[in-house]
């Protein structure tokens, strides 16, 4: 590879910065600095910019406790963006698996592999998705039971066509609930408890598929996912 490329691949840098680098006398290969661009390097090579040791920067698979009060893209003009709380080289080839609301708790994920975020994402995959929802409204004996039995048997939301898919219910408390659901339709659980005449007050994601909100992470936390649980979506 050009050394010019492996430079821009481990920083960040567009190419033409990582020319400019190179030009600056900045650029060091094996400890001796070299100035030209096209000079061929490879793993082997110990390449650093300005004393630091540069490698290429693989895919990344984040797992980040989403505070409340943050949006999941990348500008809003009231709210910060989750990917301010990110300290990654090349930030803007990153995007959120999916979105949580503003005002959602939880796990998010967030990588720069298209292809690992589809699989989550596809409606044809029904990866499953678990929250814990606060409602306004105690929910408890008979009322819960219904509620439970239709969640079950899907719920045909305002504006859809089609109901929605078999969601699990299960209550830790009178007002508050672990839901499941195989889909990702727009603000989906808040609905579902509207639907059922109840208000969702707080929503925290626990889980995606086999994925569970690691415990150590504190709000506006996060780490890189292992190769196993990257592998977990196959
Ligand atoms: N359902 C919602 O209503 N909101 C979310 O953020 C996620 C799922």
């Amino acid at each position: 590879m050009r050394l010019e490329k492996f430079v821009s691949a481990s920083t960040g840098l567009s190419r033409k910065e990582a020319g400019r680098a190179i030009r600056a006398e900045e650029v060091f290969i094996d400890g001796v600095m070299c100035k030209k661009a096209a000079t061929a390097v490879t793993e082997k090579d110990s390449v650093s910019w300005l004393g630091q040791p540069l490698q290429i920067i693989g895919l990344r698979y984040l797992m980040l406790h989403k505070p409340e009060g943050t949006v999941s893209s990348t500008e809003d003009p009231v709210h910060p963006s989750v990917f301010m709380l990110l300290d990654e080289p090349k930030p803007d080839a990153i995007h959120c698996v999916g979105r949580l609301d503003v005002d959602t708790t939880g796990l998010l994920l967030l990588t720069d592999d298209g292809k690992w975020s589809h699989r989550i994402t596809s409606p044809k995959k029904n990866c499953a998705k678990t929250y814990l929802a606060t409602l306004a409204d105690p929910l408890t004996g008979d009322d819960f039971e219904r509620v439970r039995s239709e969640f079950a048997n899907g719920v045909m939301l305002r504006g859809e066509e089609t109901p929605t898919l078999a969601a699990q219910l299960e209550a830790i408390d009178a007002n508050q609930f672990r839901l499941t659901l195989h889909e990702g339709r727009y603000h989906q659980v808040k609905r579902m408890f509207a639907a059922v005449g109840n208000k969702v007050v707080a929503l925290h994601r626990e889980s995606v598929g086999s994925l569970v909100l690691d415990s150590d992470l504190a709000p506006g936390e996060y780490r890189h996912l292992t190769p196993d649980e990257v592998a977990s979506f196959d």
